[in-house]
């Protein structure tokens, strides 16, 4: 086998929790008996082609996050997600990148090897992007009155974590505050600058935890 590249991984830990109402962060708040944030960087420490980890941790937790990241560089988050993706990306080296969600605890070693191998073996492709094919059946609503179905096949879910050539995610990132505090993904500031962004199908759990009634199917998941 040939040498391979490395990546950093960024954490996106920076969030306040509102939603999951835990009253602090939600990269704190435990998942069977650990800080959620820990869960991502076992599976981080297992990938084989992450070399480095860079977190962005809620202001005011950084020292919280430090003893739990230990080896790993911690900056402070901003406003918005993608300001605190912004922030650890200045920390970052090496020319590939895998962009993950401290709320997405069942992430694997595998797939972070997956996006950053998958992004290394296509050469015109700025952006790889883990996503899950949409099972629902998808209504566009206004005021809770349906306008349409929208066709599902060509539809995914995107996840992270999302693997990217570093210089093509810092130039997408330089958009004004509106359009990053808007974004919900890196990929999207990417596809929104004209790059190239392909989807790996991933269908192993990958729950990202938003409301109480994630954390309980999050603890069921665990204990399978
Ligand atoms: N995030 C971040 N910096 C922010 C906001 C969010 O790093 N200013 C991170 C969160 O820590 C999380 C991920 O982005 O890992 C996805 O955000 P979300 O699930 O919305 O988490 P929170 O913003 O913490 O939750 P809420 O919106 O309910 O407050
Ligand atoms: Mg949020």
């Amino acid at each position: 086998m040939g040498a391979h590249a490395l990546a950093t991984a960024v954490i996106a830990a920076a969030g306040s929790g509102d939603r999951l109402g835990a009253g602090g962060p939600k990269a704190l708040v435990e998942l069977g008996g650990r800080p959620l944030l820990t869960w991502s960087l076992d599976a981080i420490a297992d990938a084989t082609r992450i070399e480095s980890v860079v977190v962005s941790a809620p202001p005011g937790h950084e020292g919280a996050i430090e003893a739990i990241a230990r080896g790993a560089t911690v900056v402070t988050g901003g406003a918005s997600r993608s300001e605190s993706v912004a922030r650890a990306l200045q920390s970052v080296e090496s020319d590939l990148v895998a962009v993950h969600d401290a709320a997405r605890p069942f992430a694997s070693s595998e797939l972070f090897d997956a996006v950053v191998s998958a992004l290394e073996d296509d050469p015109g492709c700025d952006a790889l992007v883990a996503a899950a094919p949409v099972a629902d059946t998808l209504k566009r609503a206004l005021a809770g009155r349906v306008i349409e179905t929208v066709p599902r096949a060509e539809l995914w879910a995107a996840q992270t974590p999302q693997a990217f050539r570093t210089g093509a995610l810092r130039s997408a990132l330089d958009a004004d505050a509106e359009a990053l505090g808007a974004a919900t993904d890196d990929a999207s500031l990417v596809e929104a600058a004209g790059g190239v962004v392909r989807l790996l199908a991933w269908n192993e759990p990958n729950l990202k935890v938003t409301t109480r009634t994630d954390m309980r199917i999050a603890e069921a998941l665990l204990k399978r």
